[in-house]
């Protein structure tokens, strides 16, 4: 440590210490700016208002949201967390392929999808995501682009979405997973996933499964993406204490309980499956005897 704050200082260290120093610092995450560089004019006004509907979506942007949940619950700190698929990553890298709907994805493009699957937009007042040119979408950009000031563009940036999990040996099981929950998440998801809500009804902690959660459709639902998201990000306040192994089990007990229907779901659960569940998930697959991808009811 001595050495390397030597190198710090800038004259007096040796070489090693300055390349060192310099590795340290291409290292480290990208910062956004402070909340207090917000300017005080229209954009500034407009950064604010994309930042609400991020923190407290259904307040904000209410006629789109179908369940509990909010922006902020899954890309942590307001968008700025790396791991966390941090906002200023992801506005330097659209527009982009995705093989999830086979096109190039503008940012709006790509919003509306957390909409109609993370948010569950057909539960919404509206009944879908924002229309096309919605101001939600605009308010949203503005708020990202403000976010990324200074990052390189184009560049996939270090700490961004949700850092990939290796496969482990033996393989997940729900039936593991459910003593991981009871003993690392219940605390403040509650025993039953379902959350916890302050006296005035407000969330304070978001939940996990059932109506009020992301439905089949959302990356969530996948049990890789859950995994990933969950050891970089849970518990809450002690990222990265759970083992490869936990977080894997962990994500297969939560992602093998129903919510909201899949909306691509036009017939039956199994030709939603062959059409849309390739891989970890739980869609389709029968589970102690009931068949997963039904729905809660409601939606
Ligand atoms: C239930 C969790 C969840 C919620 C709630 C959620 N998202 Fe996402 N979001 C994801 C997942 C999962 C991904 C894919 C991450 C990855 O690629 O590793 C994602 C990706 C994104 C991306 C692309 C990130 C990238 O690096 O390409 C953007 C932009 C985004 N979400 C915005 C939003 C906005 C805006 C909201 C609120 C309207 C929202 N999300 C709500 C889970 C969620
Ligand atoms: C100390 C309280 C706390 C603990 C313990 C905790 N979480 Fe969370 N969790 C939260 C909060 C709060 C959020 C929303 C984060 C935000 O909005 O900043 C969240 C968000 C989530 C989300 C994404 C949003 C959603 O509702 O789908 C998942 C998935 C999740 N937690 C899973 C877990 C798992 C699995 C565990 C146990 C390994 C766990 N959490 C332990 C507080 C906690």
């Amino acid at each position: 440590m001595a050495a390397f704050e030597t190198g710090l200082l800038g004259d007096g260290g040796d070489d090693t210490n300055r390349r060192e120093t310099a590795a340290k610092q291409s290292d480290a995450a990208f910062q956004p700016p402070a909340l207090g560089a917000i300017p005080d004019d229209e954009n500034g006004a407009a950064i604010r208002r994309g930042m609400a509907i991020f923190l407290n979506t259904k307040t904000n942007a209410g006629d789109f949201v179908g369940n509990d949940l909010a922006c902020v619950n899954c890309h942590l700190d307001a968008g700025r967390k790396p791991g966390s698929a941090p906002m200023w990553a992801a506005w330097v890298v659209y527009p982009k392929y995705r093989s999830k709907n086979g096109k190039i994805n503008t940012m709006e493009d790509r919003l509306k999808g957390c909409f109609t699957y993370s948010m569950n937009g057909q539960g919404s007042p509206s009944g879908g995501p924002p229309p096309v040119g919605s101001d939600v979408y605009r308010d949203l950009e503005i708020y990202f682009r403000w976010l990324a000031t200074g990052a390189p563009t184009g560049e996939k940036m270090k700490g961004a979405g949700y850092p990939k999990l290796k496969k482990t040996d033996i393989g997940y099981d729900p039936a593991r997973g459910a003593k991981v929950f009871e003993q690392n998440c219940a605390s403040c998801h509650g025993a039953d996933g379902q959350g916890q809500r302050d006296i005035n009804g407000r969330i304070v902690f978001p939940p996990l499964w059932g109506s009020g959660s992301y439905n089949w459709g959302a990356g969530m639902a996948r049990v890789n993406t859950a995994a990933a998201f969950i050891k970089e990000n849970m518990p809450l306040g002690q990222e990265n204490r759970l083992t490869d192994q936990q977080a894997w089990d962990v994500a297969a007990f939560i992602d093998s309980h129903e919510r909201p229907r899949d909306p691509r779901q036009t017939g039956s659960v199994e030709a939603t499956a062959k059409a849309h569940h390739g891989g970890e998930s739980y869609y389709g697959k029968t589970l102690n005897g009931r068949l997963l991808g039904t729905g809660t009811s409601g939606s």
